[in-house]
């Protein structure tokens, strides 16, 4: 069997005093899609910065196709050791935020060709043609030309997921990516999300939005205060909660 294209172990997170992951586990298996939900400081986006490596943690490990990342130094002054394989990891892990974060001042096409040219010195043509064609996959082949400003912000949300799969990395992460959009603004996103679900897509999702959990997800994880305390597949974990802090959670969102 192959290994999974991520792989968490007991890992441990602090902001100086603050602990903010207290021994999390978390494996996403190629071709599924897990959920992370829990409420607000209960760790989720910590968790999925320490997956790519762009936020350093204490104690545990990360795997990467079954490649643990190679630290150096320990406790608060572990990092990543090996520059090289951090820049294969973040660049075949793709990041799609909250807030979008395009490029105000490039337009469309250029936000989703930019990483694969500089970052990946892939060849400009081709990279132009695939940029056009998830820009397409996304509902938005006609807005190339245009500037971010000038798209609602779920027309910005799918140029920023077209380009994170212009990477085509290994798998994909998300962090609330629909929760600064109106209702209905919201709806094509997760139909976007749960196309590349469909596809087969590795993913991790952070969300406030149990539907779209529930409808894509092979495994839902519910973080309370840095630790795992219930998760499994979402019919399950959705409808027959055991702990009464995740049924609190649930009926609080509901
Ligand atoms: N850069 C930072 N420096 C210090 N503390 C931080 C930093 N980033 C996050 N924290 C703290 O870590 C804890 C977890 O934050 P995190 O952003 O991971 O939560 P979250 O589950 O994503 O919450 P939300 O649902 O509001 O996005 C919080 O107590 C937060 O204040
Ligand atoms: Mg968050």
């Amino acid at each position: 069997m192959n290994a999974p294209v991520i792989e968490i172990r007991d890992l441990h997170k602090s902001y100086g005093d603050l602990e903010v992951l207290k021994g999390v586990d978390v494996t996403a298996p190629a071709g599924h899609v897990v959920s992370l939900i829990g409420s607000s400081g209960s760790g989720k986006s910590t968790l999925l910065r320490c997956a790519n490596l762009l936020e350093d943690s204490q104690q545990g490990d990360v795997l990467f196709c079954g490649e643990p990342v190679i630290w150096k130094g320990t406790g608060q002054s572990r990092h990543p050791g090996d520059h090289a394989q951090m820049i294969r990891i973040r660049t075949n892990l793709s990041m799609v935020f909250q807030q979008f974060n395009l490029w105000a001042h490039m337009t469309i096409l250029q936000n989703v060709m930019e990483a694969p040219v500089t970052v990946l010195k892939r060849d400009k043509a081709e990279v132009e043609e695939k940029a056009r064609a998830y820009l397409a996959k996304v509902g938005i082949g006609d807005k190339c030309d245009v500037y971010p400003a000038q798209l609602s912000g779920g027309q910005q949300q799918r140029a920023a997921i077209a380009r994170a799969l212009c990477m085509e990395p290994r798998a994909l992460l998300f962090d609330e990516p629909t929760s600064a959009l109106d209702p209905e603004l919201e709806q094509e996103v997760v139909k976007v999300i749960k196309d590349l679900a469909t596809e087969g897509r590795t993913m991790i999702i952070v969300t406030h939005d149990m539907r779209l959990a529930a409808d894509v997800s092979d495994h839902v994880i519910f973080l309370h205060q840095g630790k795992i305390e219930e998760e499994g597949a979402p019919d399950v974990l959705f409808n027959h909660p055991k702990t009464d802090r995740l049924r609190g959670f649930l009926s609080a969102t509901q």
